[in-house]
């Protein structure tokens, strides 16, 4: 395993793995076996970065989310892991009550939500400190002030770690980031946003902006990445959910944004780069991500122990720099 820095303030940065594991349909459709034996495998490659959130997977039975943090609490119990591994959650995104989603009912980032999820967080977790709490969407009815206010006031008192930012237009970070400043707080740090060796168009709008996808990683963010290497990048959905070895998953509406006139192009250097490194399609995209010029954590998720396995070996996959100009140069 490979590791880097996460944050600034010698207090609350942390060490973590380069590949991180996300457990959004742990504790649902990913059954609690299968769940620990994929986090077990994870920890005993070193993996030191767990991805959650309040609201997974409240999808998976018209609730309100709670499994995954509840699975991730019983398995750290179990197994005895302390400060070792660092869990990340988030809170806004939770529907305020079953049978609503984050699109017409999250639970939102007033200050009050803030203090009351991250509580409940702790709780299901099992843990006196979240490592990493991130805001998971946007909530354009509260002020930036507000919330801002609020993450930097469970990070003075000691119950949270680290800031991130999930899914916000990058110029909303920035702003965030200012009055962090400004004020002489902390801000965000992390940000964890969609991000694949596929390029996304960027005309379409989204679910939840008529202006397009605010979760998906692009020139505005990564440019910042660049220009803050303080900050760190987390990829979420970085195998396209399977999409690169199940065409049908790459072609479902829900990546309607990557019938990019660029995509065969780049799936056919992929084939062609992985042929050549002896490593799979999924390899190469972690391993593209992993050592890029603006390095970014992927955020894979996993249903087997087996899944996992060809992830883990991704990060000891080299990329010569002509085959990473293969990529680069795609599409
Ligand atoms: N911030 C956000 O808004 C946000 C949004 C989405 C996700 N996330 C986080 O990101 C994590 C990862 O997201 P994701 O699951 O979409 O990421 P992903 O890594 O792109 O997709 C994981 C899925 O790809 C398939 N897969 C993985 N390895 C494979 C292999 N070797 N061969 C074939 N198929 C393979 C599996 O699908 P099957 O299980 O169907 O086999 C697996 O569940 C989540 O758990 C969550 O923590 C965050």
């Amino acid at each position: 395993m490979k590791y880097r820095t996460i944050g600034t303030d010698p207090k609350t940065r942390r060490e973590v793995s380069v590949l991180a594991l996300g457990t959004h349909h742990f504790g649902t459709r990913t059954g609690e076996a299968t769940s620990f034996a994929i986090l077990d495998r994870y920890v005993a490659a070193g993996g030191t970065f767990i991805d959650t959130a309040d609201s997974y997977a409240f999808w998976a039975d018209g609730g309100q989310g709670g499994q995954s943090e509840d699975l991730l609490g019983r398995w750290r119990r179990s197994r005895g892991v302390d400060g070792e591994v660092v869990i990340a959650t988030k809170l806004g995104a939770r529907p305020l009550a079953p049978g609503t989603s984050f699109t017409d009912n999250a639970e939102g980032l007033s200050a009050g939500v803030i203090r009351e999820a991250s509580e409940r967080s702790r709780d299901r977790l099992g843990v006196s400190r979240l490592d990493l709490l991130y805001a998971h969407i946007e909530d354009p009815a509260v002020p930036l002030a507000e919330t801002v206010a609020a993450f930097a006031a469970l990070v003075a008192e000691g119950t949270v770690g680290l800031l991130g930012v999930s899914n916000h237009w990058a110029w909303r970070v920035e702003r965030a980031r200012c009055l962090a400043a400004a004020a002489g707080l902390p801000g965000y740090e992390v940000l964890q946003y969609q991000y694949s060796y596929l390029r996304p168009r960027t005309d379409l709008p989204g679910e939840r902006s008529p202006d397009g996808m605010p979760g998906m990683l692009g020139g505005d963010l990564l440019s910042y990445l660049r220009d803050e290497p303080r900050l760190t990048g987390v990829a979420y959905s970085p195998l396209m959910k399977g999409g690169y070895v199940n065409r049908d998953r790459l072609d479902a509406p829900e990546f309607a944004e990557f019938g990019h006139p660029g995509t065969p192009a780049r799936l056919a250097a992929l084939r062609d780069v992985a042929k050549d490194a002896g490593a799979t399609v999924n390899q190469v995209v972690l391993a593209w991500m992993i050592g890029g010029q603006v390095p970014i954590i992927p955020l894979v998720g996993a249903s087997s122990v087996a899944q996992l396995d060809e992830s883990l070996a991704a990060v000891d996959l080299e990329l010569t720099a002509e085959q990473r100009a293969r990529l680069d140069e795609a599409g």
